[in-house]
């Protein structure tokens, strides 16, 4: 059996005294992609940042590459990457600018081919010199996913990559995803709004309400097993059911 490259095991998160995670234990294998589902506010998010380490677990362990996350943290993140909406970046900077900056944060050998490799394969060919500050959300969600494969990491944690795409870019930035995990065995961990970017996307998935997982499995066993027509009606009579 293959080591998972994540495994976490009964994580819990309390603001105060709301529990905004409880008790939610799952596993990636290498090459998988594992949607994260669920309405606002479900805990998403949360899930996140704690296995990037942006904030601490109140309870629960992190594992990556069978590794403590809190004990090997450097060794690990350098293998891990991410995206969101909500990055910052130097809005100073031009695009191929920041994706430099990653380049040499990250201590990579050869930034200036990597980056122009990434370049063509987000498209970002039109607005690579333009000022980061300029950019529209779409342009801005494709620097950000840029600046994740950059790494060439082991895991990615995306959180809504293609929420502002256009549903071209869209499209393309799917494809884009399913050819590394194929081609470098990338494991993917991801959320979206989108139910049938899910279904299309997702080896599993994962249902979170209100922190905690309430259905697991295939799009497909998921459906079947809620007896709804597809993962759309799925979660509407989930997040119905509050
Ligand atoms: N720093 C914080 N302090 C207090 N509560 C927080 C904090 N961060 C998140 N929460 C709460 O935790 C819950 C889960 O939030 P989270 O952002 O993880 O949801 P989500 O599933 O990502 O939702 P969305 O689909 O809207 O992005 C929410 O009720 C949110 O208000
Ligand atoms: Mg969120």
């Amino acid at each position: 059996m293959t080591t998972p490259v994540l495994r976490v095991s009964h994580l819990r998160k309390q603001f105060g005294d709301f529990t905004a995670v409880e008790d939610v234990s799952f596993s990636i294998e290498p090459g998988e992609i594992l949607g994260l589902l669920g309405p606002n506010g479900a805990g998403k998010t949360t899930t996140i940042h704690m296995l990037l380490g942006l904030i601490t677990p109140t309870a629960g362990a992190i594992e990556m590459f069978g590794m403590e996350l809190a004990a090997h943290r450097e060794q690990i993140l350098q293998q891990v990457n991410f995206s969101s909406t909500y990055i910052s970046m130097p809005m100073a900077l031009t695009v191929e600018e920041n994706l430099w900056v990653v380049g040499r944060l990250y201590g990579l050998s050869d930034i200036h081919r990597r980056v122009d490799d990434i370049v063509k394969k987000l498209e970002m060919e039109e607005f690579r010199h333009k000022v980061t500050r300029k950019l529209s959300s779409g342009q801005m969600t494709r620097l950000t996913l840029a600046k994740a494969l950059l790494t060439e990491p082991k895991i990615l944690f995306l959180d809504e990559p293609t929420a502002s795409l256009d549903p071209d870019i869209a499209h393309k930035i799917r494809a884009l995803l399913k050819e590394e995990r194929r081609s470098v065995g990338l494991s993917i961990l991801y959320t979206s709004h989108n139910m049938r970017e899910m279904e299309e996307m997702s080896d599993r998935i994962i249902f979170l309400q209100r922190g905690k997982i309430v259905a697991e499995g295939t799009a497909r066993a998921i459906i079947a097993r809620f007896g709804q027509a597809d993962l759309e009606e799925v979660f509407l009579k989930l997040a119905r059911e509050r």
